[in-house]
């Protein structure tokens, strides 16, 4: 693989963006505007459903062509095709990258190590669809013969934020007579509150954990075993109650689930990208399988258009292109994302362990540290929810919040004006957010001159705004892809490898050193620092005083 490694900085269109970021970053966006009145319908591009308008960014025609330069210097193409063609670009996993594999349709070839992997993913999406639609019929019985009507995810992180999220998005295509939970927090409130309603005898747990090593989910899934075999008192129960979702087939078979009931998946699937794998099966059970392959398709759809469009046509290209202008030169540290859909409330948080996760890293590929700062602080929540919380800093702090907006022209719940309401708050929050209100305006409006200074908001804040028809499952696909390979596009920009998590590693390791000593009797010599060592014995003396 020929990936370019120069370091950022020294590349040409680098410097030069930073030159061109000192004139930019004093130009109002009402100046762009005014200097440049079609922009609104010149700097924005369409695919795949889905209508990207960036014009409210801090950029003019020569800004998208330097950060293009900058895309092709930095070997963005042949990272791209790289990623396609199953070669180890998380290289310090050792591991190919191949989410897009799982939405590759029947009879197109992906070669890993000699194997075309796309009839191993088909493979699983059978099994998959056999279950969901036994379960959906009631053909699937539950240890006393009465058909399941609750499922269960145990999963954290990628094996749960994905499946939270897809199934709030597709409520509205999701069987009504089935109740979805989910447990991923190893705070037992979360298993206590998930479960209490429910009959164990109709109800099913997924345990989805890649590893099937982490801490939380293995926790939660033997409180789950527990808590059936109180029920139900017979150890066979199990197998009608669990099935597994892993790469990992002897620990699943340590657990006790047969691997007959498990779906499996691969190590070229990184947790945040594995939604639309069998870490999916509680969506494909909810929209049944035909939803989930059209949401498979939508995916597939701006696989696609991310592989062969020219960049400066590339939605993904052009989203992480401006995200990188936002980190690298402008010195903005977050990324609002506020979808004006409900359905869309978890969307942020999924996009948090996509981005950062990915891109939350401070070293290139070879191990060198990066010039300046990689990965924005994504956060968000829905509108117009957000305007009565977290807006006013967008409109009056002191903070650059580059946003994103996602709207939609119709509704999946049609009722009476909510729609229009929802779309007008969206369109003047990006204009407002953009043009502001000056004291001359306020002037004239008859503001009185002490009061002038507090009501002016600046502007210039920019953002995109999305527009799409309505959400589908295959919106969905389209719209997940598209933060999927923008963080992609930001992470080869950055030369840093966006499909490993070390960091995660060191909190884990310490909270299982930490362990023992809560939960052994006998006072436990403790080596930390002095703050962890006062935290521990506070603990320790507090809990023993209450019970
Ligand atoms: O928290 C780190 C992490 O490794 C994530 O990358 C992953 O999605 C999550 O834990 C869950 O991992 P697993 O699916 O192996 O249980």
């Amino acid at each position: 693989m020929t990936v370019k490694t120069a370091p950022g900085t020294k590349r040409q269109a680098w410097q030069a963006l930073q030159d061109h970021a000192g004139r930019i970053r004093a130009t109002h966006l009402r100046t762009l505007f005014e200097d440049d009145p079609e922009r609104g319908g010149r700097l924005a591009a369409e695919a795949v459903g889905l209508y990207l308008d960036y014009s409210k960014h801090r950029v003019t025609d020569e800004t998208i062509g330097l950060l293009l330069a900058l895309a092709e210097e930095a070997g963005l193409r042949e990272r791209i095709d790289a990623m396609f063609a199953g070669k180890r670009i998380n290289v310090t996993e050792d591991r190919p990258v191949l989410h897009v594999a799982l939405r590759a349709p029947r009879g197109q070839s992906i070669v890993v190590d000699g194997e075309n992997v796309v009839p191993k993913v088909h493979e699983v999406l059978d099994r998959m669809a056999a279950f969901a639609r036994a379960l959906r019929t009631g053909a699937w019985k539950g240890h006393t013969g009465r058909p399941i009507k609750n499922v269960v995810n145990i999963g954290i992180g990628g094996s749960d934020l994905g499946p939270v999220m897809a199934h709030e998005a597709l409520r509205h295509f999701s069987d009504p007579r089935l109740v979805l939970r989910f447990v991923s927090n190893v705070d037992g409130s979360d298993f206590a509150l998930a479960v209490h309603d429910l009959d164990p005898a109709e109800t099913l747990f997924i345990v989805s954990s890649k590893t099937f090593t982490t801490l939380e989910t293995m926790t939660n899934a033997q409180t789950a075993r527990r808590w059936l075999m109180d029920a139900l008192g017979d150890e066979r129960a199990v197998a009608r109650h669990f099935v597994a979702v892993s790469t990992n087939a002897d620990a699943v078979r340590k657990f006790g689930i047969d691997t007959a009931n498990m779906f499996g998946f691969w190590d070229w699937v990184g947790g945040r990208y594995s939604m639309d794998s069998a870490i999916g099966l509680s969506t494909m059970i909810a929209i049944g399988p035909e939803r989930f392959g059209e949401m498979l398709a939508g995916f597939h759809a701006m696989d696609e258009h991310f592989r062969t469009a020219p960049f400066d046509r590339n939605l993904p290209v052009l989203m992480g292109l401006l995200a990188v202008w936002y980190s690298s030169f402008l010195g903005a540290e977050t990324i609002g994302v506020f979808p004006y859909s409900h359905a869309l409330r978890r969307f942020p948080a999924y996009l948090q362990q996509l981005a950062m996760e990915s891109n939350g890293k401070r070293v290139t590929l070879e191990g060198a540290a990066v010039a300046g700062d990689t990965s924005a602080i994504y956060w968000g929540e829905p509108g117009t929810n957000g305007q009565h919380s977290f807006y006013q800093l967008i409109h009056q702090g002191t903070r650059l919040v580059p946003c994103d907006f996602i709207a939609f022209c119709r509704s999946l719940d049609p009722i009476g004006r909510h729609q229009d309401l929802l779309t007008a708050n969206v369109f003047a929050q990006a204009e407002a957010m953009a043009f502001g209100k000056t004291a001359e305006q306020l002037r004239e409006e008859g503001v009185p001159d002490w009061l002038v200074p507090h009501r002016v908001c600046e502007g210039n804040q920019p953002s995109s705004t999305i527009l799409v028809d309505a959400l589908s499952p295959s919106v969905l696909g389209t719209l997940v892809a598209l933060y999927e390979h923008s963080v992609f596009t930001q992470g080869a920009i950055w030369n840093i490898d966006s499909f490993d998590q070390w960091g995660v590693e060191l909190g884990k390791k310490l909270a299982v050193r930490i362990i023992p000593e809560l939960e052994d009797e006998a006072e436990p010599k403790l080596a930390h620092d002095s703050s962890t060592n006062t935290l521990i014995r506070r603990y320790r003396r507090q809990r023993a005083a209450k019970r």
